[in-house]
């Protein structure tokens, strides 16, 4: 239906309408950040945003799951008063996921509006997560925006947009999950800031903890311990360390009364690992700091 109609559109029945589906639940004017997220830099990762920004780079975001990737693009967002416009990345994502598309409504014909092309109409923040399990074409459809000339052609319209000073295109990925298929391509990846995440520094992934879920300075800090300890293990097989979400999420089922060995063992241990003795190699670990046995 929507390819079909490629190119054969009387121009004067085309209204620009809201996003495409896969964002609409954020209106096709992106997401406003009403207040200031909560986010500790690790290090120097706001400044390198910021200095991007000014001066109309991108940026690819790397590191493990939640060390914080989003919740830094959200506070980015808000400190620029920009829009945001995310797009979780997947090998079925098209180009026209991300641009636009027409669409037969009633007996009209509408171009909806993709998030990418959203963004640069609304000089917001478009967020690639997870870009690498998009389909290649789909990123060298984004190159354009990436470099001096920063515009997004958009062939079904015929037409070329300029994407203001205020946009900005950043994304996201996990260079742990890389492997020679699923890697992007160096002509994107040297298209980009890079700006590595880690695991916080053990007192800030404390101070993180307190606020997030509201655990006492004390279980935070075992939390953080136990979790470098766990962290460990991947020199010896565990696919990824314990993330800062998953220890929020202990501090939140602790907070709630949750017995320990419970709350534990379904954010430290069972997430990470189905492999029996990697598990009782992490209960060993958490041992030494709580009771889980
Ligand atoms: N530097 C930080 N400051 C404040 N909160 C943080 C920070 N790092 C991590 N967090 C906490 O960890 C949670 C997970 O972070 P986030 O969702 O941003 O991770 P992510 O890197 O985007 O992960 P994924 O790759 O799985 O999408 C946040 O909701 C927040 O509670
Ligand atoms: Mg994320």
């Amino acid at each position: 239906m929507v390819e079909s109609l490629n190119g054969n559109i009387p121009r004067g029945r085309i209204t620009g309408v809201k996003m495409v589906e896969l964002a609409a639940t954020y209106g096709h004017e992106g997401i406003r950040i009403a207040r200031e997220p909560f986010y500790l830099p690790q290090g120097n990762e706001v400044a390198l945003m910021r200095a991007a920004y000014l001066e109309h780079l991108p940026v690819l975001l790397k590191g493990p799951t939640g060390s914080g990737k989003t919740r830094l693009v959200e506070y980015m967002a808000f400190q620029f008063g920009r829009p945001l416009f995310p797009v979780g990345c997947h090998e079925d994502l098209s180009a026209s996921d991300l641009i636009g598309r027409y669409l037969i409504k009633g007996d009209s014909v509408i171009w909806i509006n993709g998030p990418v092309l959203a963004a640069v109409q609304k000089g917001g923040i478009a967020y690639l997560d997870e870009a690498v399990e998009a389909r290649k074409d789909v990123t060298v459809v984004i190159h354009s925006l990436t470099d001096h000339r920063r515009y997004l052609a958009v062939d079904k319209l015929n037409e070329t947009f300029d994407a203001p000073p205020e946009f900005m295109l950043v994304i996201s990925y996990n260079p742990h999950y890389q492997s020679v298929l699923k890697e992007l391509k160096p002509s994107t990846r040297q298209r980009f800031v890079a700006v590595e995440l880690g695991w916080p520094p053990p007192g800030l992934e404390q101070t993180i903890l307190e606020h997030e879920s509201g655990v006492d300075a004390a279980t935070a800090r075992l939390l953080v311990e136990a979790a470098g300890k766990i962290r460990n293990l991947v020199t010896q097989g565990l696919e990824e360390g314990v993330s800062t979400r998953e220890l929020v999420y202990a501090g939140k089922l602790l907070v709630k009364g949750v017995p320990v060995r419970d709350a534990l063992f379904s954010t430290m241990v069972e997430p990470l690992t189905s492999e029996p003795d990697m598990k009782q190699s992490i209960i060993e670990l958490l041992a030494n700091y709580f009771r889980v046995r």
